[in-house]
Formats: structure tokens, sequence, C-alpha cells
């Protein structure tokens, strides 16, 4: 028997060929789809039956083994941002990962487990749970013989009715780094909205986030453990523009809510130790 046959399970998860002549898991669990790319472990796809899709894809996209897919939920390790020489946001979002295994829980949610071949120094394992919710767990052990660091981001992307509908709310009180404004910031307001160019690294905490969105009639509700940074990012205009893979209008259609721990929330782990970030999230109709 082939490896995608043992993978697979018939009429729940699939393995296919998807853009760019890239291998993806196709899932159908019986509340919901997904689909997940091996490159990049990126989830591509969430959508509860009968509702909008939760996660916005740029039609502009690349999918190459090279770059990284615009949209869904990129893999951010062991880096956040940029690095010297080295690819912006790490290497995990741009490498094969392997799937190991795929199951199914007596209530029809479906369970996918991803490595990271090559860590870099970590064992780094990721599981996707298909069903009502949407689960990611990301678990990173040090395999060296010495403390090591590192940063870790589910880089979101939602999609949402229209950027000028939306609130966001879980961050009031909160500081973070403005890195449009390149200044530290409270946040102040209960909600937030996006009326310009927004790149905001909240720190220090594990609130859930909420994001409101009358146009599409539903609350996305975003829970984490294990997480103590959340990213807010809107490109806007000209950022946008100055990005060849995402459309000029797209920003309009999405808002980035990431969870992961980079700049002081980076992580330490002792020889051995791991480290394990939770993400949850739900969606429900607006009441
Ligand atoms: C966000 C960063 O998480 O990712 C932004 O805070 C960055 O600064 C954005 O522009 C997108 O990054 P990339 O590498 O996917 O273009």
């Amino acid at each position: 028997m082939s490896e995608s046959n043992q993978l697979e399970i018939p009429g729940v998860v699939t393995l296919t060929t998807g853009e760019g002549g890239l291998r993806k898991a196709v899932i159908r669990s019986p509340r919901s789809s997904a689909e997940i790319y091996l490159h990049g472990a990126h989830v591509a796809a969430f959508q509860r039956h009968g509702e909008e899709p939760l996660l916005f894809m740029s039609g502009s996209s690349a999918f190459a083994p090279d770059k990284p897919i615009r949209g869904g939920i990129p893999i951010i390790f062991p880096w956040f941002g940029g690095r010297e020489g080295m690819p912006a946001h790490g290497f995990a979002r741009t490498a094969e990962w392997e799937l190991g295994e795929t199951t199914v829980r007596v209530d029809g949610t479906v369970c996918l487990r991803f490595a990271l071949p090559d860590g870099g120094g970590f064992e780094v394992g990721y599981t996707v749970t298909v069903g009502e919710s949407l689960g990611l767990e990301l678990s990173v052990r040090n395999t060296g013989d010495e403390d090591a660091d590192f940063e870790s981001c589910l880089h979101t992307y939602f999609l949402v009715s229209g950027i000028d509908g939306i609130s966001i709310t879980g961050l009031s009180d909160t500081g973070y780094f403005d890195k449009v404004r390149e200044v530290e910031a409270l946040e102040t307001s209960p909600y937030i909205r996006i009326e310009g160019e927004v790149d905001r690294v909240y720190s220090d905490t594990a609130a859930v986030v909420e994001i409101e969105d009358p146009g599409f009639g539903r609350l996305i509700r975003i829970e984490k453990t294990g997480s103590n940074s959340t990213v807010v990012w809107n490109p806007w205009i000209a950022k946008s523009r100055s990005m060849a893979d995402f459309g000029d209008e797209e920003y309009l259609r999405m808002v980035c809510v990431e969870s992961g721990n980079v700049a002081r929330n980076k992580i330490t782990l002792a020889a051995g130790e791991r480290s394990v970030m939770k993400v949850e999230v739900g969606s429900r109709p607006l009441a």
C-alpha cells in the first residue's frame, strides 16, 4: 500500500495535487471542510458548512516550492520578521512538511499530524483538527544540548465582508509595538477598527480575540494557550500595491489576527524541553 493510501480516509481525507503542482490534503468533516498543503503545512481553507469561508486566500498568491502561500495560515518559525540574508518569517512556511497520521474522532472531527523534517535544532510537530471549529497545535522541542530560542506565529488571514465594517475586541489595555509608526503604544480602545495600515505586535497577552463582522453576520473567536503575542495586520493601500502576491484591493476583504510568541515573548527552551501553542478558531452567527 502506498503512503498516500494509508493516510487517505475514504470520503474524509483525500491527498491530491493542488495549485502549482503542490500536494495537499482535502478534508471533509460532518461540520466543515478544509484544505492543507504539505508545503508549509499550510491550512489554505477552512469553511463550516453553510457559512462563508473563514480564511482569506489571495487570488495572486504564489504556489511554488520556494515561495510562501499568501493567505490561509502560514506557520512562522523559527523567527518572526526579517533576518539578514535569511527568508522573512523563517523557513517553516516554505518547507515541505511530512504528513504522518490522519485520524477521525467519534464525533467526526478529523485530525492530521504533520512534522517538519528539519527544524534547525528543534523537533517541530503540527496538529490540525477540522470539525466544528479549527484546531491548531504547534509543538516545539529543543533537540540540542544547550538552551535555544525561537519565535513562532500562526499568521492567520481571516476573510471579512468589508474591512470598514469589522471590529476586533480582546486587546484593550494591552501594550503593543506599532511597526508602522515604530513606537511602543498601549491599546486604549475597547475595540480596534482598521482605517489605515495596521501592523501591531501585542505582547504579554493570552486573551481571547474576537472579530465581529456584521456584513457576514458572524463572530470569529480566536482562543489560545501557550501564546503570549497577538499580531494584527492589514497592509492597506500602498503596501498592497507593493506586494506582487497580493491584489491591490484585497486588503478590503481580510485581516490577520496572528497568535504566537514573538519579540519579547520569544521562547527559550532548555535542552530537551518542549513548548506547545494551541489555537482554536471558531465562529458563530452574530446575535
Ligand atoms: C506580519 C508582519 O505578521 O506579516 C508584517 O507583522 C508583514 O510586518 C506581514 O508585512 C506579511 O509578511 P510577509 O513576509 O508574508 O509579506
